[in-house]
């Protein structure tokens, strides 16, 4: 049986009450829209279909190759967002899934069961509900004496009677496809000037066919976005679903509330994250580590057996056994290897800091190629820009900077080599030697 899927995110999202379209507000660091167009693509394995109106081009570009789009012009409801999709569709699939884009919270287990059920329906449609006790705005699912569903009732059509059904319409649907086709052109306008997809239960109903519904375990699986509350609460409950994944896989978490993991995170076993941290974008963090507190990591790799101590790195790569703060800046480029000390009030730009480097206080380390054993004295700067370039500094292995010392890029400073404390080094130094003063010069030979 073929399965295609169909995501609904032309609205515009009125009740965000912003410039941005809704479904590309961030949740805990994607966009909205990315969270279905995921889910459900491992469902069906195949490409699907986005619905895109409202800020179509922006939709576009965030998803890219992901999905084929189909273009709701006008947008006149969520019965004819999906009727857009038929020309692309039809003839191609057994089964439609159809979820709205502001649901990222479902599963894809919960995605599957809907699909099975509908497998098994005698009928052409199912449908996603759950038990709640605050409505939010949703449709009300109204079932018969023998409990079949037979309609949904959107909020601002209901009764006072059917207000106070606690079964709501998720917004996910699995459709017999050649039904849906012919069954979206049976939809009434409705009062609000919308055809609402929702009132296919009541046409199938009136075709004598079987409506299924299927009621989520887990209610809080289908909050939906419509306002910057929910979006707010969404990022609540989906960042205590992801830490308690990784607490469950070894990782030792000591505040979860203040502790902030993205989708796109992986931690190793053993690992402990200290309050208010922030682990954002690809990063990966090995085993052994302490994380935080007061941590930001964007998008970097941590090798096992690191510490990181209120610190911010970014686009940065960290080996194993490395101690980095507190209060250090790594920034693009950066790549400390392994056993490499960084402490207080540092900085680091595009450079390689060789296995064993100690970096301890108030440095700024940027286009630099520094070999390993060398010792960075407190306040060390890399002069890299003149102004118009950056120029690159090269520090050979067991080199020993002194304090203060201001290194003017394009230079090099030779292995075993040593600078007095404040000194200014615009001419390179040669191995094994000890360059002083402003500028600095050669005064003697090292021994090796
Ligand atoms: C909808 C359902 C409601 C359900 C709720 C669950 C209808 C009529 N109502 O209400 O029963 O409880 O979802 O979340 O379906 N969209 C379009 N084109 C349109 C209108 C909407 O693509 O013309 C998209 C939106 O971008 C959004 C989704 O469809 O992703 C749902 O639209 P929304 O306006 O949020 O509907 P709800 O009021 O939440
Ligand atoms: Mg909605």
């Amino acid at each position: 049986m073929n399965l295609k899927a169909i995501i609904m995110a032309a609205g515009q999202g009125t009740r965000m009450r912003s410039k941005l379209p809704k479904v590309l507000h961030p949740l805990l660091g994607q966009p909205l829209i990315r969270y279905s167009v995921e889910t459900t693509t491992r469902v069906t394995g195949q490409r699907l279909v986005v619905i895109i109106g409202h800020g179509s081009d922006e939709v576009r570009k965030e998803l890219g190759e992901q999905a084929e789009f189909a273009i709701q012009a006008e947008q006149l409801g969520t019965g004819h967002a999906v009727q857009q999709a038929a020309s692309l569709l039809q003839g191609q699939a057994d089964l439609v899934l159809v979820v709205a884009a502001d649901m990222p919270l479902l599963t894809e287990a919960t995605l599957r069961q809907l699909v099975e059920t509908q497998k098994n329906n005698t009928g052409p449609l199912s449908m996603l509900t759950l038990l709640a006790d605050e409505p939010r705005g949703f449709g009300r699912v109204v079932r018969d004496a023998q409990g079949r569903p037979q309609a949904i009732v959107e909020e601002a059509q209901a009764t006072a009677e059917q207000l106070a059904i606690h079964e709501l319409n998720a917004g996910a649907y699995c459709i017999r496809a050649e039904w849906l086709w012919d069954a979206l052109t049976r939809i009434p306008l409705s009062p609000k000037g919308e055809y609402y997809l929702t009132d296919l239960v009541e046409i199938a109903v009136a075709d004598g066919v079987s409506v299924q519904a299927l009621t989520l375990e887990e209610a809080s699986e289908a909050i939906g976005i419509n306002t910057r509350v929910h979006l707010a609460e969404a990022e609540a409950l989906l960042r205590r679903r992801i830490n308690r994944a990784w607490m469950l896989a070894g990782v030792t978490i000591l505040d979860p509330a203040t502790t902030y993991i993205e989708p796109s995170v992986t931690l190793g076993a053993d690992t402990v994250i200290w309050p208010n941290t922030h682990l954002r974008g690809v990063t990966r963090i090995g085993e052994n580590c302490e994380i935080g507190p007061n941590t930001i990591i964007r998008s970097t790799q941590v090798g096992d057996g690191c510490k990181v101590l209120s610190s911010v790195l970014e686009q940065a790569e960290v080996e194993d056994g490395v101690d980095i703060g507190p209060f250090a800046h790594l920034r693009k480029g950066a790549h400390l290897a392994s056993g490499v000390h960084m402490g207080n009030f540092g900085e680091v730009k595009n450079s390689y800091l060789g296995p064993g480097t100690k970096m301890g206080h108030f440095s700024y380390i940027g286009d630099a190629t520094i070999a390993e054993d060398v010792n960075i004295g407190a306040g060390t700067i890399t002069c890299n820009f003149d102004g118009k370039q950056k120029h690159p500094t090269v520090i050979e292995q067991g080199v020993f900077i002194g304090s203060d010392t201001m290194l003017v890029a394009p230079v090099k400073i030779g292995e075993g080599a040593r600078t007095g404390a404040g000194s200014v080094v615009t001419k390179d130094v040669p191995p094994y030697t000890l360059a002083v003063g402003v500028p600095a010069r050669p005064i003697r030979k090292l021994e090796k």
